[in-house]
């Protein structure tokens, strides 16, 4: 949770809209293994984290809303019904799309005034857009009395991400921000959606975060064209999700279709293995056995499910002569945003100095360099 922030928001909405807010806080998150096995109806290892979005809201009896994103300085003012997603509408989609989703399922809202800030980097593939919707689902549940559970409230995040921002993601981000736990990764069984906290120590170790710096944009075809891909697999099995396809029932279509898409499955049914094989090894607390399923899963991810690109394979590259570093791989949906690190406490300031010059010189960009604390999910701050 961030401190200054929150006073940021809540101040702002004092001087413009002089009555007390409600305040929510909704983190983002990081991942640490299990990627595209969501929507597979498979497995993940998310955490919440202390970078997040703080909303300031309260009821309005004007017959208009109103959303300042606070960051950018905008201001947006609209009527609740008949919504629809804007042309480039960037933010103010996600805040459309909670509303909408939530008329949907025939919860009766009213107008309210609203301001939020974040300082999740965005285009970082940490889930700031989750965030962003479960500020406002969890705020507008509160305001108005919905009586929405957490569960469904972030299926309500998702449906205004499928609906609103046109990416079909999966349940995991919407999930990690709204039920994170402190100082604990979950693992979240995408089907039933339920998870299990396990206490993170990495001993002698801890994550980093290297922000690539380039922007992916999720509603780019190619998440959606992965998730088609699944399903154009899982139908050929028979089966609901990837989830339930073996090695061998792929081998069995193998020759039925091309061999990306062969490729593309297989990492899928391999990626929800390693997470298996990495929760339990956080249980049994052998930290050593972590590193090399993070560097599988990225290959994984770059070289069958082909999400990844030059700048996060380099990054990961050159962690792998490092003795300091367990393991590294790409975080999130793809196409730029972060890589995620296991290195040794000891040598984070070196290594994070090393890395920024090497990543200067091969792309002519800079880097930033994170480090994060798994925290609570989306809360109300009294
Ligand atoms: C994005 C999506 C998630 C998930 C990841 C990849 O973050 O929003 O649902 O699919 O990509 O693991």
């Amino acid at each position: 949770m961030s401190k200054k922030l929150i006073k940021e928001v809540k101040g702002c909405f004092l001087d413009k809209f002089k009555v007390q807010p409600l305040i929510v806080f909704s983190p983002g998150r990081i991942n640490l293994i299990g990627e595209h096995t969501d929507y597979n109806e498979g497995f993940t290892f998310p955490a919440a984290i202390n970078k997040g979005i703080a909303l300031a809201i309260s009821k309005s009896n004007s017959n208009t809303s109103n959303a300042y994103a606070l960051n950018k300085e905008e201001l947006y003012a609209f009527k609740i019904e008949n919504l629809k997603p804007l042309e480039g509408g960037g933010w103010r989609n996600y805040v459309l799309g909670v509303v909408a989703e939530l008329q949907k399922i025939g919860k009766q809202i009213g107008n309210f005034n609203s301001i939020f800030a974040g300082n999740i980097p965005s285009g970082a593939g940490m889930s700031s857009s989750a965030a962003l919707e479960n500020s406002f689902v969890f705020g507008l549940n509160e305001l108005f009395d919905l009586g929405l559970t957490k569960n469904e409230m972030i299926l309500v995040s998702q449906k205004a991400e499928h609906n609103f921002a046109g990416v079909k993601c999966g349940i995991m981000d919407q999930y990690a921000s709204m039920f994170g736990v402190k100082k604990s990764a979950l693992l979240l069984d995408c089907r039933t959606v339920e998870s299990r906290a396990y206490k993170i120590n990495f001993k002698d170790y801890k994550l980093m975060l290297i922000n690539s710096n380039i922007k992916h944009d999720l509603s780019e075809s190619a998440y959606n064209d992965r998730r088609e891909v699944c399903e154009k697999v899982s139908e050929l099995l028979n089966i609901s999700a990837l989830r339930d396809a073996s090695k061998d029932d792929l081998e069995r279509i193998k020759t039925d279709i091309t061999d990306e898409d062969y490729q593309k499955a297989l990492y899928v049914i391999n990626e929800n293995i390693r997470v298996k094989k990495f929760s339990e090894a956080i249980k049994k607390d052998d930290i050593d056995a972590l590193g090399d399923l993070l560097y599988q899963s990225h290959e994984g991810l770059s070289k069958k499910f082909k999400v990844s690109c030059k700048e996060l394979d380099f990054l990961v590259n050159q962690t792998k002569t490092n003795p300091n570093v367990l393991g590294a791989r790409m975080m999130g949906g793809g196409f730029g945003g972060c890589v995620i690190i296991l290195l040794k406490k000891a040598e984070f300031k070196t290594f994070k100095k090393d890395t920024a010059k090497q990543f200067k010189k091969r792309f002519d960009k800079d880097c930033s360099v994170y480090s994060v604390k798994l925290s609570q999910g989306t809360l109300l701050i009294k």
